[in-house]
């Protein structure tokens, strides 16, 4: 029974919560077959004790709590909020002196109350101080059901439960309540007790007292209630809470009294809003305030999954994604694939921190750049759309973020947990960067440790993984940085604190890197300047907004590009694409290689170049890549490799360790695909060697992959099937969403012959 130790758990209060902690402790095995532990329960109702018995939740209980207290290790007070004040009265009547010292041996008393600072002033008043033995706590668990009949041992698990600990709380005290709700296999997490009732006052009491006000503003309409009888699925949703405990309710609405007020304040604003637009047929206001919303559920969900945000979306909606891609097909016609997913991160951060309103134009509606825009919504940002591409993001100046009520989840995308990084080290307040499973094995000491240099504090998880937790507040001064690696996240995260530094912020880079972000500033009037391999900026100035035209990604041409560039009889032409000089490294690659490939209609957009890529099947050739374009390509590989395995020759790279801390090892789930499709190859630290299949029209055989939930994993094995032998099946592709949503739908378009199944999840 895992670390609970506790010789006699006493649960005061056997409903729906003390009942369901027993239950879920006896699911644990507590106390049961020979094991040590006693739960016993205390409550006004001799029939729930009889049934708590019955049920075999207890093995035994009283109306009054004196009796049970003797011999009781941890006591755990699950009354109304309201009730609190006297069982805790009740308690210090009885427990004898020094017991509640916080010691090992000592009694722990925590509590379940849904508010926080009330429950800690009637324990100062009950108690006299604060106990070191006392825990407050908090499950965030319920149901509109009440009363031990309801209890259910799997009540807490996979749900939240935060624990208040006050500096006088004893740590050994927290780490056996700790240890209560692990058995129940809930998440614990540490609050403050005002920002727990904040919280709570928002997520949890606000919506309760709108169902129950619904509900009663339309019971009391129709008296016979008629109405309900045609109520359809979404009142149903909207207002099941409406059925919860009444008591319990009022209980706590008058303790977390000031909480709510202010969040009914705030909700009242937001609905005069609505109400305007509605009034004035404002379809447009409407819109924003719904799709604002809409995005806000959605990333929720993700954030309770803490899996990226649109793969989670499809998850829900379909399972999981595998593809499936049948040999052969062809390569013909004129496509624009979606926008470069660098400068739509870019465009949300400097647009936010701009004054004035910026329009993006072709921004990438895929998982890492939503996740980048639904963090500046977090933090006070009226952010449109995205509509068909277009964004409107309102500016609220270099100094105008808010803090966001949690950590700001980002995903999958490394960019923008690192340009966060260097944002939110210069801002007020605190913050927290979370990602999904892939981005918190990714090293963030990169850019940790010379935002350090500049004064930021920030902790990092072991190995300098996410979570980063940032502390505001702090006074940032400008460094000159030698990047020990060629990269435009470090480089960035370095300018963007720069903005907020004193004095003048220079990064030297060791291999030119993507130079969006010094481009965007400078269009957005910010001097950024540049000699030789170092660039820089002065701190302190302010952006003023601009329009912003974000070019298609040529990172997701290349897929398209390598599959022209292998299958004989192909001409493709790949509109508006993004050709900045710090990105053209597969165009210069597959030409190397013998591609027959050629820009038209080169022009600029907002500061960046863009051209009309034309590609028409040419027999490539294996070759060396030159070490100094593997930064410029640094995101096409996995696709290069497979124009690698479809040539004439060997191709050799090196130079390319930093594809080993992408969204996935590169290197290595790029050979074991090309293993498991019958490419022969070498691995080394820094690059691979890839065996082409020569004049062979059928290059290689079929094979099942393993994405790694890596998208240009997937896409890469995708194109492959053009010159493969056998169907290619590749698992786990819900993240080609974060860069390419669409993608096999457009591949489809083109040639390829790629469909999509999904596998139900269990709920
Ligand atoms: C990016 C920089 C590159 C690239 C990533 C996007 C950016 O990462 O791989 O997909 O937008 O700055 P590194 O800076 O780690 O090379």
């Amino acid at each position: 029974m895992g670390g609970v130790r506790e010789s006699r758990i006493l649960i005061v209060g056997l409903g729906l919560i003390g009942g369901s902690l027993a239950a879920a402790l006896r699911a644990a095995g507590y106390g049961l077959e020979n094991r040590p532990g006693e739960i016993v329960a205390c409550d006004p109702d001799a029939g729930e004790i009889a049934l708590g018995i019955e049920m075999g939740l207890i093995d035994g209980g009283d109306t009054r709590l004196a009796p049970l207290v003797e011999g009781a290790s941890l006591i755990v007070l699950a009354v109304p909020v309201l009730a609190m004040e006297s069982v805790m009265v009740e308690l210090a009547g009885v427990l004898p002196g020094g017991s509640l010292d916080g010691t090992a041996p000592g009694v722990v008393v925590t509590d379940v109350g849904s508010t926080k600072a009330a429950i800690r002033d009637c324990a100062l008043r009950a108690f006299g101080r604060l106990p070191a033995g006392l825990v407050l706590g908090h499950p965030i668990a319920g149901s509109e059901k009440s009363g031990v009949v309801a209890s259910n041992p799997r009540l807490y698990a996979n749900h939240k439960v935060i624990l208040t600990p006050v500096p006088e709380t004893a740590p050994a005290a927290v780490d056996r309540v700790r240890a209560l709700w692990r058995a129940c296999r809930a998440e614990i997490l540490e609050m403050e007790v005002e920002r727990h009732d904040q919280v709570l006052a928002r997520t949890s009491h606000l919506p309760h007292l709108l169902a129950f006000s619904l509900v009663d503003t339309l019971a009391r309409q129709d008296e016979r209630l008629d109405i309900f009888r045609y109520a359809a699925g979404g009142f149903r949703d909207f207002t099941r809470i409406a059925g919860s405990d009444p008591v319990m309710w009022r209980d706590i609405f008058i303790a977390n009294r000031d909480a709510v007020l202010a969040s009914l304040d705030d909700f009242e604003a937001g609905v005069s809003r609505l109400r305007q637009a509605v009034e004035a047929g404002d379809g447009d206001a409407m819109l924003a305030i719904f799709d604002r919303a809409s995005h806000a559920r959605h990333y929720f969900d993700s954030l309770l999954n803490q899996t990226s945000y649109q793969a989670e979306y499809q998850m829900q909606q379909q399972g999981r994604l595998t593809f499936l891609a049948s040999p052969g097909g062809r390569v013909a016609g004129r496509i624009r694939v979606p926008g470069d997913k660098s400068i739509s991160h870019r465009s949300i951060m400097l647009g936010a921190l701009a004054e004035g309103v910026t329009e993006v134009k072709g921004f990438l509606e895929g998982e890492d750049s939503l996740a980048t825009l639904q963090a500046f919504r977090e933090m006070g940002v009226a952010i449109e759309g995205p509509h068909q591409g277009r964004v409107i993001v309102h500016g609220v100046g270099m100094h105008g973020l808010k803090a966001p009520s949690g950590p700001l989840y980002v995903g999958n995308a490394g960019t923008a947990m690192r340009l966060f990084a260097g944002l939110l080290a210069g801002q007020a307040f605190d913050t927290e960067l979370i990602g999904d499973a892939s981005l918190t094995k990714r090293p963030m000491g990169r850019v940790a440790d010379p935002l350090r240099l500049m004064g930021a504090v920030i902790d990092t998880a072991e190995g300098g993984r996410p979570p980063l937790k940032i502390r505001g507040g702090q006074r940032l001064k400008g460094i000159d940085y030698d990047m020990p690696m060629a990269s435009a996240q470090v480089k960035s995260c370095l300018l963007l604190a720069g903005l907020y530094a004193d004095g003048e912020t220079r990064v030297r880079e060791p291999a030119p890197t993507r130079d969006h972000t010094e481009r965007m500033l400078a269009g957005f009037g910010y001097e950024v300047h540049r000699k030789g391999d170092t660039c820089w900026l002065e701190g302190g100035g302010t952006l003023a907004a601009a329009p912003i035209d974000v070019p298609s990604d040529i990172s997701s041409a290349t897929f398209f590009l390598v599959a022209a560039a292998i299958t004989p009889g192909s001409n493709l032409v790949l509109e508006h694409v993004g050709i900045n000089p710090t990105r053209i490294g597969v165009i210069n690659v597959l030409k190397l290689m013998g591609a027959d490939l050629w820009l038209v209609n080169e022009h600029e957009v907002g500061g960046e170049p863009v051209a009309d890529l034309h590609i028409r099947y040419a027999p490539l050739h294996g070759i060396d890549i030159p070490e100094d374009q593997v930064p410029l390509a640094i995101d096409e590989f996995p696709a290069l490799f497979i124009a690698a395995a479809s040539a004439i020759g060997t191709t050799r790279l090196r130079g390319a360790e930093e594809l080993r801390v992408k969204e996935s090892d590169r290197i290595q789930a790029m050979a074991d695909g090309l293993a498991a499709i019958g490419v022969e190859h070498t691995v080394l630290e820094d690059g691979i060697d890839i065996v082409g299949a020569g004049e062979r029209e059928v290059a290689y055989g079929g094979g099942r992959i393993d994405s790694l939930g890596d998208h240009r994993i997937a896409m890469a094995f995708v194109i492959a099937s053009l010159r493969a032998g056998d169907e290619i099946i590749i698992d786990d592709c819900a993240n080609v969403a974060t860069s390419f949503p669409g993608f096999t739908a457009l591949a489809r378009t083109v040639g390829l012959k790629v469909r999509e199944e999904t596998d139900e999840v269990a709920p």
